[in-house]
């Protein structure tokens, strides 16, 4: 054991300055299994995930003790076929990597434990990465040319954030959510119109059939803030809905789709540029589930258009889940020094966004 730590903590800083750096990756925060292997951040060699989306589909959302035992299924296939695909052998890599928070624990913790044991086992530094840091890394692989600074509008199934990202490790907080996350409003959204878990893909869907005729009550978005609310806007679509059907009138789902995809979108947006216009910055990127959403790309693409904001958006396969986006962030807290962690990692449900190597 002492001697896998050695081993391990002097290969993770000879990593800083060695010229190609190859990372495994494994995420399985939630209902995907992923294995990635990411050359220098930026170049994905390998790029697997095992979706247990049908698998959920029939309980109408995610169950986690059903997600944590078919990730145990998934992993070992998932970490073979990520080698076949990159045409290397464990010999080849540098230092696994592994997503070890925010998400569900149990998920969670068939990724971490499986890593601790490939590292031990190829005598590998062990690289911790937040879920969160991956999907803004997300788009260094999207976009080659990307550096920061950048303003990061983040839009998942767990967080709802603007941040002010200055550096690759140094992101800072402007404003969150109060209450649920966007990606949540949209799931509950689609469940209470019997639509099919996930539900944000399905209310994009179904929105561009629809017109955006419906005014809910008692909804006004959080105003002269950098904060979100959707708690509001998901009651009262809900309350809509039950209040027609209990009337005997038809519910028709892309109206509603529709109505509700543009008040979001609306506020997601309008918050997001008067930070751009207060704080002067012109680079604006995009990260997380939702931002695979189209009506919200069209309207950032116009509004950045319009205000000279050059605009990043992660490709739609790396907007969701994947290990692409933890392999790459990987390398960016290596190259600043943090992250190393040792056998005694373990997972954690939450997870700071707010991340600093000045301090
Ligand atoms: O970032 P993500 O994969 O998971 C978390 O890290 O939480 O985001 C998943 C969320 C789900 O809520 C899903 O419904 C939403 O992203 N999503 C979308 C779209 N595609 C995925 N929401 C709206 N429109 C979409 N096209
Ligand atoms: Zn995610």
């Amino acid at each position: 054991m002492a001697d896998y730590l050695e081993i391990a903590k002097e290969k993770f800083s000879s990593l800083r300055s060695k010229k190609d750096v190859v990372i495994l990756a494994v995420e399985s925060s939630c209902d995907e299994t992923a294995v990635a292997i990411v050359k220098n951040g930026r170049e994905v060699l390998a790029n697997i995930v095992a979706s247990q989306i049908e698998i959920h589909k029939r309980f109408g959302g995610v169950v986690p003790e059903v997600a944590s035992r078919n990730h145990i299924l998934a992993i070992s296939n998932c970490y073979h076929e990520a080698l076949k695909e990159a045409n290397l052998t464990a010999n080849d890599l540098d230092a696994v990597a592994v997503t070890y928070g925010a998400g569900l624990m149990g998920a969670l913790l068939v990724g971490v434990n499986f890593a601790k044991a490939l590292s031990y086992a190829l005598k590998l530094p062990l690289i911790a990465v937040s879920h969160v840091h991956g999907h803004i890394s997300a788009n260094y692989i999207s976009h080659k040319d990307l550096t920061p600074p950048f303003t990061c509008l983040m839009v998942s199934g767990g967080h709802t954030a603007l941040l002010n990202v200055e550096d690759y490790c140094e992101i800072n907080l402007i404003g969150s959510t109060v209450d649920d996350s966007v990606g949540e409003c949209f799931d509950k959204v689609a469940r209470v119109l019997g639509l099919s878990y996930p539900g944000g893909p399905n209310i994009d869907r179904c929105a561009k059939l629809g017109k955006n005729n419906i005014e809910f009550l008692n909804h006004t978005p959080l105003k002269n803030t950098y904060n979100f609310s959707f708690s509001g806007i998901k009651t009262a679509v809900v309350n809509f809905v039950h209040n027609r059907l209990q009337r005997g009138a038809e519910v028709d789902v892309n109206d509603v789709a529709c109505s509700f995809q543009e008040l979001v979108t609306d506020d997601l947006v309008e918050k997001t540029m008067r930070f751009l216009l207060e704080s002067g910055s012109k680079k604006l990127v995009v990260a997380g589930g939702v931002g695979a959403n189209s009506r919200l790309r069209e309207k950032l693409e116009k509004v950045c258009h319009e205000f000279g904001v050059e605009l990043y958006l992660p490709d739609l396969k790396f907007c969701t889940d994947n290990a692409g986006m933890i392999g790459s962030m990987a390398y960016y807290y290596m190259k600043s020094g943090i992250g190393l962690a040792d056998l005694t990692l373990s997972a954690k449900p939450n997870v700071d966004i707010s991340l600093s190597v000045k301090k």
